[in-house]
């Protein structure tokens, strides 16, 4: 009886994951080839840049977090991902949210650097989160392909 209970587990939680996979509410938005495959490019070094931050924060290395953050994420990328060329193509809230996340990487950047005086990761770690939330509320609206 209780073999039969678990074994009933992983099947709802299949049938669950299936039900949302092929039920894709994101709103498709139509970028000229290049241009898409320019921005998926970007996101792949989004998260690179993110997994190199969090190996300097791990090695206590803040001014390199910093600099990651400020060069490849935050209001100082903007130019090299081409943000005022691609932003007529975007809906205003996805470029709201895409223009939150240049912020709140600069904001971590700062606090990063403030955080190198004691050594403290709450806030550069607090920081970052505010960074991912963006990248979470984008990927849960919008898709391009
Ligand atoms: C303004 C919106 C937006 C923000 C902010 C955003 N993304 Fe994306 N990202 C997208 C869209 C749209 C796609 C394409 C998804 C699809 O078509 O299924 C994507 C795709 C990706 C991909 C897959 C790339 C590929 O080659 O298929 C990665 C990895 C990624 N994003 C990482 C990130 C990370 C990490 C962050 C935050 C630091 C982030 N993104 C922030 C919109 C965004």
């Amino acid at each position: 009886m209780r073999f039969a209970v678990l074994a009933a587990v992983p099947v709802l939680l299949f049938g669950l994951t299936a039900a949302q996979a092929t039920e894709d509410v994101r709103a498709l938005v139509k970028l000229p080839e290049p241009m898409r495959t320019h921005m998926l490019a970007n996101m792949r070094d989004h998260l690179t840049a993110l997994n190199e931050i969090q190996t300097a924060l791990a090695k206590g290395e803040f001014g390199k977090a910093a600099d990651v953050a400020e060069n490849r994420l935050g209001m100082s990328s903007l130019a090299s991902h081409n943000a005022a060329h691609m932003a007529p193509y975007m809906p205003k809230a996805m470029q709201d949210t895409g223009t939150e996340m240049h912020r709140a990487a600069s904001r971590f950047a700062r606090a990063a650097q403030e955080a190198a005086v004691d050594g403290k990761l709450s806030r550069p770690l607090a920081e970052l989160s505010q960074v991912t939330q963006q990248c979470v509320a984008c990927h849960a609206s919008y898709r391009l392909h």
